[in-house]
């Protein structure tokens, strides 16, 4: 279990929004929560690289945490279309999402690379958000544990134990995202939340491992969301489609920590 109170929820607004569209989102979104406290949850959005600068300048890092959807692992050089730290850095963004499942299946990135980003982005001080997930292929062979193991060992390879607690991990199994995904049960995302900590205790030990939060993602839905936050080593959820309409993610939010809160309680 992790030792954490706070919840993480955030979105990933992929390909979907325009500067203009990113900035409403973010505007109402905020008004939205204004009145919920940043200690009970840590709130983040994940644009596009145009909307990142307007988005910066629309909310404040301290009410919604802003990230970027990739990030290059160089700090300058000949590498037409990416996207430094040192970049992001100078428009005040935290986070970098690191190997989503759309890079890795149609980008083909692989653990090495994404590895040299998560190093790349400590060192530059932005929190790496390392996703990590099996496909459906992987699945019914029964190598999910073994896929999400090596996952985590290549993709934190070198990653010192000082810098663990800057690292946040998100379990998206590739089957479960999308329009044609289909969600993971609350049984089957505790026990690969379980393989998950388990691997962070191996690579950093127990105290480091359980500061790590662990988020979920994959068709996170008003229906399902209570039921996710609840799961033993759920740290928060990374949300896509049902996230986009900030009415819609404000109500997840709130249904989400009352279900926490009751948990606790
Ligand atoms: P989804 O996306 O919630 O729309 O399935 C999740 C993700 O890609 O992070």
């Amino acid at each position: 279990m992790s030792r954490y109170s706070k919840i993480f929820l955030g979105t990933n607004t992929k390909m979907y929004k325009t500067i203009a569209e990113t900035k409403e989102f973010l505007a109402e979104l905020c008004a939205l929560t204004q009145d919920i406290s940043r200690d009970e949850m840590t709130l983040f959005v994940i644009p596009s690289f145009t909307a990142l600068q307007e988005s910066r300048k629309t909310v404040n890092g301290d009410e919604i945490l802003l990230g970027a959807q990739n990030m290059g692992w160089e700090d300058v050089g000949p590498f037409t279309g990416e996207i430094s730290a040192l970049m992001l850095k100078e428009i005040g963004i935290q986070i970098a999402e690191i190997g989503h499942s759309e890079r890795r299946h149609i980008l083909s990135e692989s653990d090495e690379m994404e590895n040299k980003k998560v190093l790349c982005a400590l060192k530059h001080g932005l929190t790496p958000l390392l996703c990590i997930g099996e496909t459906k292929e992987q699945r019914a062979n029964g190598i999910s544990a073994e896929i999400l193991r090596m996952q985590l060992k290549v993709g934190l390879k070198d990653v010192s134990i000082n810098d663990s607690d800057k690292l946040w991990i998100a379990y998206e199994p590739v089957w479960a995202i999308g329009a044609s995904g289909i969600p993971a049960t609350a049984n089957y995302v505790a026990k690969m939340h379980g393989v998950i900590r388990q691997t962070l205790v191996e690579l950093f030990g127990a105290d480091s491992a359980h500061q790590i939060p662990i988020l979920y993602g994959g068709s996170v839905n008003a229906q399902n969301a209570s039921e996710l936050i609840c799961v033993p080593d759920v740290d928060g959820l990374f949300i896509g489609r049902s996230a986009w309409q900030a009415k819609n993610f404000n109500a997840i939010i709130r249904d989400v920590l009352s279900a926490k809160h009751h948990k606790v309680i």
